[in-house]
């Protein structure tokens, strides 16, 4: 289904061995987080995010679009991935289940969690950073303060999950700003970043950002009525943790076939916004219509 997934998968991994491992040895003393790190991003995952800054790259018709976003995919990789392993803490949603294995917590304990969280974090910095002083642009400057700012507390990730910790209420409104910042945001840096780095026009660039406000909201939506009817085995998942924490959700406020008819909206809408670069935007379009109707 994915074209990208071995080539992301295979690109993880060697970052990995390289700058964590040497001839297979850890090259520190921070053995047990290193190793958690490689646990927690090397078992699985759709790679969303880094499918979506590619197929976003692929849109410029650049022949090395690849290897102008993969240092975007590294970094969106690793920062998702750590915002799941801190969002199982038992602090925040207390799962136990992760891409079909023990969460990090279980598995090694908290505190490694924790810190292997923060390793990732820092993981996807070194990397961007690292980017920008091989190729100093102004493109790579800008669509790596996009995966600043969307993964942050004044409008990213790290806001999301503090408004979805501490509910102000259960309506549709609040319900709608917690996900914009918990899922919409890094999804819209994902598809941005790959637009920008390989430089479409602000005209394209402008239809991909209203496309991914939209995928975003429909992702989550789509996540929360897994969360009720999904299947543990195909999720890699347990089911029921929104009901567990009491969380307002989609499915919680307008039902599971409510929620659905939202979804299959948002749907015609998020395509809809990707007209402008007709057939070109085949793989996204495809990926859109996965991502709705999706079983994991
Ligand atoms: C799960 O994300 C958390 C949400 C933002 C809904 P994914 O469903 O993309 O998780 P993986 O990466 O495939 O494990
Ligand atoms: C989490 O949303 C969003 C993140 C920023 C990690 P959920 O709490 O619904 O994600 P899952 O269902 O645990 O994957
Ligand atoms: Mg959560
Ligand atoms: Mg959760
Ligand atoms: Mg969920």
């Amino acid at each position: 289904m994915n074209e990208y997934l071995d080539l992301i998968n295979k690109n993880i991994v060697t970052y990995l061995d390289n700058n964590l491992y040497q001839h297979n040895e850890p090259v520190h003393e921070a053995v047990p987080v290193t190793n958690a790190i490689k646990y927690s991003i090397e078992n699985g995952g759709k790679r969303l995010r880094p499918t979506l800054c590619l197929l976003a790259g692929e849109l410029s018709g650049n022949e090395d679009y690849i290897d102008k976003c993969m240092p975007y995919c590294l970094a969106l990789e690793f920062i998702h991935t750590y915002s799941l392993i801190h969002d199982d803490l038992p602090a925040m949603d207390n799962d136990d289940l992760r891409r079909g294995k023990p969460t990090v917590h279980k598995q090694f304990d908290e505190c490694i969690a924790i810190l292997a969280g923060d390793g990732l974090l820092n993981l996807a910095y070194e990397v961007l950073l690292d980017n920008i002083s091989k190729n100093p642009t102004e493109a790579n400057i800008r669509a790596s303060k996009i995966i600043s700012s969307c993964s942050g507390i004044v409008s990213g990730m790290v806001k999301g999950q503090v408004l979805d910790m501490y509910q102000a209420s259960n309506t549709k409104e609040t319900l709608d700003n917690i996900n914009t910042y918990k899922t919409g945001a890094l999804i819209h840096a994902s598809v941005l970043s790959g637009a920008v780095a390989n430089g479409l026009s602000e005209n394209e660039i402008k239809s991909l950002y209203e496309y991914s406000i939209i995928l975003g909201k429909a992702f989550q939506i789509a996540d929360d009525i897994l969360d009720v009817t999904g299947s543990v085995e195909e999720l890699g998942k347990n089911i029921g943790s929104d009901a567990k924490n009491n969380k307002t959700t989609y499915a919680s406020l307008f039902g599971v076939e409510g929620a659905k008819v939202i979804l299959e909206e948002l749907e015609a809408e998020a395509i809809g916004k990707l007209s402008i670069f007709g057939s070109r935007a085949k793989k996204l379009v495809e990926l859109t219509k996965y991502l709705t109707s999706r079983n994991n």
